[in-house]
């Protein structure tokens, strides 16, 4: 058995992954074609490549009625402006996301309340958020993690009960269906972001779904300076400036093209993947929903049995790498962030309302297990390169496994590494 990259062996991977984004003389053509039309800007909203994005993500994603904007971000904050959410109002966040799902709502003047995921999809678990209701709480954002989709059924339920505003987060879900709907289209509003990452593009950008014409009516209104977008003008609200550019909307007009081919070899190298990893020990696939009908791959997660594999994911991400693997840990669990502690913090608004940001006295086992020891995220380039990707990238974890299973000493090796390359990064 070959040594291990990261001590020294040989790399599992020579050839790099091919790097995202991606792009062709459509773009630039469509770049062009906005410079020539002298018509850069979002205003007046929509301008026309925007409403062709528009109805175009529409047809794609389902729903009726949606809103470009800057960034995935704003599109949570407007949606809880839209909906009258704001000044003391609760909204239920998962603590396993990225940290925008919690600051939207304080943006909106919202407190945001985090609550515990369900392991089988690191999504959030619609039991731990009942528990969390209270007679302030206005919305939930359920995240859509990863390839994962929350349970939309026990959510929608939850919302039904107690009156409560749904807002999909979507960053990671695009062209993702529950029961053949699409993702963002379920709750009142869906919130998807077209940030660098993402799997569709344009740098920067953020579009958001709503349920109604009214809704869109005043998401539009307030990414649009607060002038009306009804044909009556008489839908104004407080706004600001949130449009993205014709070169934005330009740019997402081919993305789109793109994306039904790009989506459909994810899903299935990712069927590809399920499989192989499930025979490598210590690797914990997450289980696939039925309901989850068509899913969709920003980043593929799975777990790892600390005990069993021998490691836990902080270790077996760094030896990945070396591997010429390209993964993630993931995210810190939110509980822990110092943004939100009123003793670490140097934002106004935690210690404003220390009673609600006591996230480090708050007991959220299942994203602490996922964030600080289990979960592994594959990077998405993995599947673009074919079964010969997801090979080597199931060979690399199959050997690191195999390595560090019986060999204590490598794992105190390679923490001691990690902590030496920590150290020189301050
Ligand atoms: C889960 C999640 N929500 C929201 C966002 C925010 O999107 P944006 O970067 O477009 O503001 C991101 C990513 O960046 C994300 O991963």
């Amino acid at each position: 058995m070959s040594e291990l990259a990261i001590l020294g062996g040989q790399k599992t991977r020579e050839a790099e992954y091919p790097v995202w984004p991606v792009y062709d003389e459509r773009d630039i053509a469509a770049v062009t074609r906005v410079i020539q039309s002298g018509q850069w800007g979002g205003y007046p909203y929509p301008g026309k490549e925007t409403k062709r994005f528009i109805d175009e993500f529409l047809k794609l994603q389902g729903g009726n009625f949606g809103v470009l904007m800057m960034n995935g971000t704003i599109t949570m904050e407007v949606a809880l402006r839209a909906a009258g959410i704001g000044w003391g109002d609760e909204v239920l966040v998962p603590a396993y996301t990225f940290q925008a799902t919690a600051t939207a709502p304080m943006a909106a003047g919202a407190i945001p309340v985090i609550v515990d995921v369900d392991p089988n999809t690191y999504c959030m678990s619609a039991t731990a958020a009942e528990a969390a209701i209270t007679d302030k709480t206005r919305a939930i954002i359920p995240v859509h993690l990863g390839a994962q989709m929350a349970d939309m059924d026990a959510i929608m339920a939850l919302a039904d009960k107690h009156n409560l505003i749904v807002i999909e987060d979507c960053a990671h879900a695009h062209g993702a269906k529950w029961r053949g709907r699409g993702a963002g289209t379920i709750g009142h509003f869906g919130s998807f972001s077209m940030q660098s990452s993402k799997i569709m593009t344009a740098g920067e950008g953020g579009f958001l779904i709503c349920q109604t014409q009214e809704y869109a009516y005043k998401a539009a209104s307030i990414i649009d300076c607060g002038r009306p977008q009804d044909p009556d003008g008489e839908i104004v609200t407080m706004g600001a400036n949130y449009r993205v550019s014709e070169l934005q909307a330009a740019l997402l007009n081919v993305a789109i093209e793109r994306f039904p081919a790009q989506a459909k070899q994810r899903e299935e190298m990712a069927a590809y993947m399920d499989e192989a990893l499930s025979e490598v020990p210590g690797v914990r696939v997450l289980p696939r929903d039925e309901r989850h009908t068509t899913r969709s791959f920003y980043r593929y997660i799975f777990a790892v049995n600390p005990e069993e594999f021998g490691a836990e994911h902080e270790v077996i991400c760094a030896a990945l790498h070396m591997e010429g693997i390209p993964c993630w840990e993931g995210y810190e669990a939110m509980q822990n962030y110092e943004l939100f502690q009123p003793h670490l913090s140097k934002l106004a608004v935690p210690s404003a309302f220390p009673e609600y940001f006591k996230f480090d006295e708050m007991n959220l086992p299942e994203a602490e297990r996922a964030c600080e020891h289990e979960a592994v995220w594959f990077d998405e380039s993995i599947f673009r390169t074919g079964k010969d990707g997801v090979d080597d990238a199931v060979a690399a974890l199959a050997k690191i496994q195999a390595h560090l299973s019986t060999d204590a000493g490598a794992v105190t090796e390679i923490k001691r590494l990690i902590a030496e390359h920590n150290s020189s990064q301050h």
